[in-house]
Formats: C-alpha cells, structure tokens, sequence
C-alpha cells in the first residue's frame, strides 16, 4: 500500500471506540506501557487533555481508507522547567498495516512539530530491547541507544530490559541574525 494513501490528523472522539479495540490487542500494548483492558471512558479523558488550549500533548492518529490503523503521541518530559528542552514520545501501528509505512508517517508528523514547531532540542523515549521493528523505525528518524534499563518493564510476567534511545533537534531554532 502506497505511504501517500495514509493522512496523519488529530484524533476526535469518534475514534475512541476505534482506539480502544487496537490498543487493547497484547500485540500492540505489549510493545508500550499501556496496561491491559483499556477503557473508552479514560481515551475520552486523555482525548480532552489533549485539545485544550495550551496542551503540551499532542496526539495524532493515522488513517487510511477510512480506517484508523496507528496512533502517536509527544509528550512533555515531567514537569520540571529545566526538562523543557525535552518531549518523549510513543506510536504503534494496527499490526495488520505493519510494514507499510503508516509508523514512518507517524513518526514524520511528530519530528516535524517537535523540530519546526515546539523547537525541541531532544526527543527521548525507551523501548523493549527486543523490540526490532522500533528500534529500526527509530534509527531511521536519528535516535541512537543510550543505555539500556535491566528489568524496566514487566511484559506478560516476565521482566524485560529497555533501551533509553534519544535524538537531538538537526536544525534548532536561532535568534534572528545569528
Ligand atoms: C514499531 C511500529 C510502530 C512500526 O510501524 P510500521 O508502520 O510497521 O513501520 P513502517 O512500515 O513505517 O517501517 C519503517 C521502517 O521501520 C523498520 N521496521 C519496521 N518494522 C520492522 C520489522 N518488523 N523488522 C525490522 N525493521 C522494521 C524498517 O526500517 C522500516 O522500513 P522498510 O520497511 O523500508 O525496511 C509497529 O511495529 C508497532 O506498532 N509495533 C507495536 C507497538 C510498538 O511496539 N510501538 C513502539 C513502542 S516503543
């Protein structure tokens, strides 16, 4: 399937229910830190957060042919000022679409306003070390392992170590005339 075919746009709350289901698949929570049995009640409550006026959150999902198949979400790195430099970000992908470009469209989107927009200096995320297909996807927009955390996550009972990836702003912003 063509990358041209997919849009990147802000998630309403007609794509809760749509939302929901994907997130609850172990295939696709297993990968994040979202916790099992998600509710539409909290996405509707996340959703909200999201589009008021200020909102340091951005959450963009994707669609193609009339059909919600990923989502992605910046997110300030904690609520110390001198953290502000920072955004973590995370994505998945319905897994049926996976491989056809959707999370590099996603991925795109959010470099894009972190870089150009919000002027962030470093995007910082962790992922499951054994996760090969984020990792790649990661590398190809620039961030590169730090470190890596024994133990981070507990997936499906067993304890799994996480790498700490990062990626600094290409071009950041420059007072006028420097
Ligand atoms: C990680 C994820 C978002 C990738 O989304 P995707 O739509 O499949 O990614 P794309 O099709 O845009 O792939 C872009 C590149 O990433 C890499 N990649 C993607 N899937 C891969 C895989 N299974 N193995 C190796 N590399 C892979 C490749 O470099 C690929 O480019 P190529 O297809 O031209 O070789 C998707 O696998 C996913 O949602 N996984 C479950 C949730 C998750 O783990 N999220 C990340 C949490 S940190």
């Amino acid at each position: 399937m063509a990358a041209d075919a997919i849009s990147i746009r802000r998630p309403t709350m007609a794509d809760v229910a749509a939302i929901v289901t994907h997130v609850g698949d172990p295939a696709v929570f297993g990968g994040l830190l979202q916790m099992p049995y998600p509710t539409e009640a909290a996405w509707r409550q996340r959703l909200e957060d999201t589009m008021k006026l200020g909102a340091t959150d951005l959450m963009l999902v994707a669609e193609r042919d009339g059909e919600l198949v990923g989502l992605a979400g910046l997110h300030g790195a904690g609520t110390s000022p001198r953290r502000a430099h920072a955004r973590t970000l995370g994505l998945w992908v319905v897994p049926h679409a996976h491989r056809q470009g959707v999370g590099s469209a996603l991925m795109q989107a959010l470099v894009d306003v972190a870089d150009r927009w919000i002027g962030a200096l470093r995007l910082e995320l962790t992922v499951n070390a054994d996760n090969a297909a984020a990792i790649a996807l990661y590398r190809r927009f620039g961030f590169e392992l730090e470190g890596t955390h024994r133990g981070y996550t507990l997936r499906d009972g067993v304890l799994v170590d996480c790498h700490a990836m990062a990626r600094w702003n290409p071009q950041p912003p420059t007072r006028p005339g420097a």
